[in-house]
């Protein structure tokens, strides 16, 4: 990952040190760190991208499209086993914290650079800013639950997406003033991408692989990557034979995340799959060529949170290969189906789609393009009775 080739000791402080790691964070950074720039007073804003994810199409792509100022600092610490991913996170990342005396650590979603880096603040006493905070499963088997436990429990100020965000974070004890209802600083990204979205066609073309049911909008879209899905076997077959069956009704596009590639390498399931049903595969797919597969799918299959509200925004059914959701307002309001992965239930919950055309569905209250400003006004509001702030600054603290 390029950066600003600058070190930490060349930045100095600042005020904000913004993180990202996975490519789910670099869209909902994007809106975050443009609307806290803009402020009045000014912001100081450093971007840290801790390289939790590090492939082109996982990562530099999103840079690219989305017009995210290169990361001030790479950590580049790659993959490896939670620990070893978390640990080396925290180790990188506490010399930066130290040379850069932020006034606060914004970080976004449930990764492991979220509770990583909010960890790291919170022991050298950082106030940390979680954006999307609240969300639960109630499921700890799913390690973005522990992070997004952690991470709530060790901010200061806590920005929602959803109402029952802000009741889980009172009933666990959070105090009224921390929190913060803004809406989805994901979906500002989505609107406003939108009109740049790639016709499906043209991404089909790019990998050699045109397909009629995608020229006519009629195919389903796919996508798999949580352990729970992949990493077992005796899971991932079943759901596998599911999406061939589907296919014989609806072609499957089908973008491969890499830990499902190195499952689906593992079995050899990917010839089998191609072979046995109208099913794409395709590399990981950039986020305007994503937005536009999402929005002319007549469905969506997926086992990612995102996807869930995304589908929910542009009004696309949606299916989601999970027996829970941290997002509950993408069922309650939005076109969400909690399916989990059994296979009947699935083609049951396909069919059901195609016959019926799925849940209308409607825009969840503040998913408007407007979060991340909502939430910079918070921010810049909360620096203001920082007295260090207005000392950098030369304001008066209000
Ligand atoms: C991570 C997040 C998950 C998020 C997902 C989105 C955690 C606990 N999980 O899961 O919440 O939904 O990102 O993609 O933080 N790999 C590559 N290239 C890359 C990155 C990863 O090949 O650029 C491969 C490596 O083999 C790695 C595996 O994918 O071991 C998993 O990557 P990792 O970041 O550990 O978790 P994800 O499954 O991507």
């Amino acid at each position: 990952m390029e950066t600003s080739n600058r070190t930490a000791a060349e930045i100095g402080t600042v005020d904000i040190l913004c993180i990202v790691g996975a490519r789910p964070n670099f869209m909902k950074i994007a809106p975050v760190i443009s609307a806290l720039r803009a402020v009045s007073p000014s912001i100081d804003v450093a971007l840290v991208h801790t390289g939790q994810h590090y492939d082109k199409e996982m990562n530099d792509t999103f840079f690219q499209e989305l017009g995210i100022p290169r990361p001030d600092i790479a950590l580049g610490v790659g993959s490896g086993s939670h620990t070893e991913q978390t640990a080396r996170i925290m180790l990188s990342f506490e010399p930066v914290l130290a040379s850069t005396s932020p006034l606060a650590v914004l970080v976004v979603g449930d990764v492991n650079s979220t509770i990583a880096c909010s960890l790291v603040a919170a022991k050298e006493n950082v106030p940390v800013i979680h954006v999307e905070a609240g969300l639960r499963s109630f499921d700890r088997r799913m390690p973005e639950e522990i992070n997004r436990i952690l991470t709530d429990r060790l901010s200061t100020l806590l920005f929602t997406t959803e109402k029952t965000a802000c009741e889980q974070l009172k009933r666990e004890g959070v105090a009224d003033e921390g929190i913060h209802f803004v809406g989805n600083v994901m979906i500002d990204t989505l609107y406003a991408q939108l009109e740049r979205a790639v016709p499906p066609p043209e991404t089909l073309r790019r990998y050699q692989r045109p397909s009629s049911a995608v020229e006519d909008k009629d195919y389903a879209l796919l996508t798999l990557h949580r352990p729970s899905n992949v990493d077992d076997v005796a899971v991932l077959e079943p759901l596998l034979g599911a999406v061939v069956d589907i296919s014989s009704r609806l072609p499957v596009i089908f973008p491969v995340h890499p830990r499902t590639a190195h499952a689906l390498d593992r079995n050899g399931w990917r010839a089998r799959l191609e072979e046995a049903g109208d099913v794409v595969l395709l590399p990981p797919l950039g986020y305007l060529e994503m937005l536009g597969m999402m929005r002319s799918a007549r469905l969506v299959l997926t086992d990612s949170g995102g996807l869930q509200e995304e589908t929910t925004a542009l009004g696309v059914p949606c299916v989601t290969l999970r027996e829970n959701t941290e997002r509950p307002i993408t069922v309650e309001q939005g076109t969400n189906m909690i399916v989990g992965s059994n296979p009947d239930r699935i083609i049951a919950a396909v069919e059901d789609i195609l016959d019926t055309g799925g849940k209308a569905g409607r825009t969840p209250e503040l998913w408007d393009g407007q979060a991340a400003q909502r939430l910079a006004a918070v921010v810049s509001d909360w620096l203001l009775t920082q007295p260090e702030y207005c000392s950098r600054h030369g304001l008066e603290k209000s």
